[in-house]
């Protein structure tokens, strides 16, 4: 079917205490490898690609792959856009055929996170296209964050209810927690933030940096109003980890289908068990009927004059 948009999908998924994985991909292998996985899950699924991926694959190219895998498939698929750093990469997004949009102005003054994405959710919108910002910051491993840098970063449920109704943003990406590109899973989410969160806002909400977080945890997060995971270190170790030994085995192997099919079977495996762990499995039909924006549902033609 056509891609569908994150709106009602999340909604759904929140209404139903379960959440949408949402699986960075930066070539054919994992696109096909998430989708298929959706597939045999019968789940709604979300494929996102980040501003690194766009860098590597080309935005063209790799929406290309998406919306054609979304066409072949019978669960909906979502082309949505992760970490989306300016205005100007969020509309070159919107203009590409991105069926969900993210600011991440995390890192900015909360007037101007909160002014930036006003804008973009104002043209997003116009089109019929949600957008997903993110208050408090989610971390990264690499600038090796202790926990009270971890702690200090985390969302104020207080100020998250404001951020939501001034923005007019779509879903939120709360930080409670989680650091981005774990190896281990060992990080514990702060449930009673994300319950603090969920009260003050009215919205879907994400949770970003899942590879290093326990499964026990993730659950229980779900459970209190998360929507959306995000899952991208854990794919692309699996894909890595898989060439790798692939090669090793075979070192005068030519044929590079000879490694990169067994590493797309390893990502599908993973991508199946994050939506089985996400409660997702089985929910492709209740989401099918989010194909329309609301806003779109109500007709494009409503942003026009009528004919004088
Ligand atoms: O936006 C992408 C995600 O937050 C991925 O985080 O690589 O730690 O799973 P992760
Ligand atoms: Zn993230």
């Amino acid at each position: 079917m056509p891609l569908v948009t994150s709106k009602l999908m999340l909604e759904q998924a929140r209404q139903g205490r379960y959440a949408v994985g949402a699986f960075n991909a930066n070539n054919l292998e994992m696109v096909q490898a998430i989708i298929e996985a959706a597939e045999e899950e019968q789940a709604p699924v979300i494929v996102q690609l980040s501003e690194g991926a766009i860098r590597y694959g080309g935005l063209e190219y790799l929406a290309a792959i998406v919306r054609t895998g979304a066409e072949l498939a019978s669960v909906p698929v979502v082309l949505h856009f992760d970490h989306g750093a300016s205005f100007e990469s969020n509309m070159r997004c919107l203009r590409a055929g991105f069926t969900s949009l993210m600011f991440d102005g995390s890192a900015k003054p909360f007037e101007e996170n909160v002014a930036t994405t006003a804008l973009i959710a104002r043209a997003a919108h116009a089109c019929g296209i949600p957008v997903e910002a993110e208050l408090g910051q989610v971390l990264q491993s690499r600038d090796n964050v202790s926990s009270t840098q971890v702690a200090s970063a985390m969302t104020d449920p207080t100020l998250a209810g404001e951020f939501v109704r001034r923005s007019g943003c779509d879903s939120l990406a709360i930080a409670v927690g989680s650091v981005h590109a774990m190896l281990e899973r060992e990080a514990e989410l702060d449930i009673d933030r994300v319950k603090a969160c969920a009260a003050a806002t009215s919205v879907p909400l994400v949770l970003h940096g899942s590879s290093g977080v326990k499964h026990a945890s993730v659950q229980a997060a779900i459970e209190c109003g998360i929507a959306k995971v995000n899952v991208g270190t854990y794919l692309a170790d699996g894909f890595t980890e898989v060439m790798r030994s692939e090669t090793a085995s075979h070192p005068n192997e030519p044929d590079p289908r000879k490694v990169l099919a067994p590493a797309r079977e390893e990502v599908k495996r993973r991508v199946r068990e994050k939506i089985r762990l996400f409660g997702s499995s089985g929910k492709a039909i209740s989401a099918q009927s989010s194909r329309q924006f609301p806003a779109a549902a109500s007709g494009p033609q409503q942003a026009f004059k009528p004919i004088e």
